[in-house]
């Protein structure tokens, strides 16, 4: 059997509660946009992440990101789910660079976007990027 869990067996509820109290914590005070996002993985840890702007508009870290480096530092890399939630009535999607983050790890992350006011998006890494870069691609094209 599997250890991937499929996207029926992961607390939806749950991790979108703490992607959205971890949304309160975002720093956007330039694009007003506050995002958060919650990271289930396979040892039963949560990781949450914030989007993080700075003054130098091109240094803003997406939510995505966040959660990812919080559960790499933690010692976890085995993601299993992942809610991202972001301001309005109509999912937000990861943006280009978040996907390839997300895709390195785990490729077939089953992913739910949500709009703060309503709104999901069911997804997965491996739909929002296909055909990524991957490590392999690396390894077997070196010069
Ligand atoms: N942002 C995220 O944190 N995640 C997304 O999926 C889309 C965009 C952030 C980056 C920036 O701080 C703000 O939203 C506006 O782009």
């Amino acid at each position: 059997m599997s250890d991937v869990k499929t996207g029926s067996e992961i607390d939806w509820e749950a991790l979108t509660r703490a992607a959205s109290e971890a949304r309160d914590q975002a720093y956007a005070p330039y694009s007003r946009f506050r995002v958060g996002a919650a990271l289930q993985c396979a040892d039963g840890r949560v990781f949450t992440g914030v989007n993080v702007e700075n003054a130098s508009y091109g240094l803003c870290l997406c939510a995505e990101r966040s959660a990812v480096a919080a559960a790499v530092t933690a010692g976890a890399r085995d993601f299993e789910a992942l809610v991202v939630i972001a301001p309005g009535s109509e999912a937000t999607s990861p943006c280009g660079m978040c996907r390839q983050v997300l895709h390195e790890f785990a490729p077939e992350l089953p992913i739910q976007a949500r709009g703060a006011e309503g709104g999901l998006l069911v997804t997965s890494a491996g739909e929002l990027l296909p055909h990524a870069f991957r490590a392999e691609d690396l390894a077997e094209r070196r010069d």
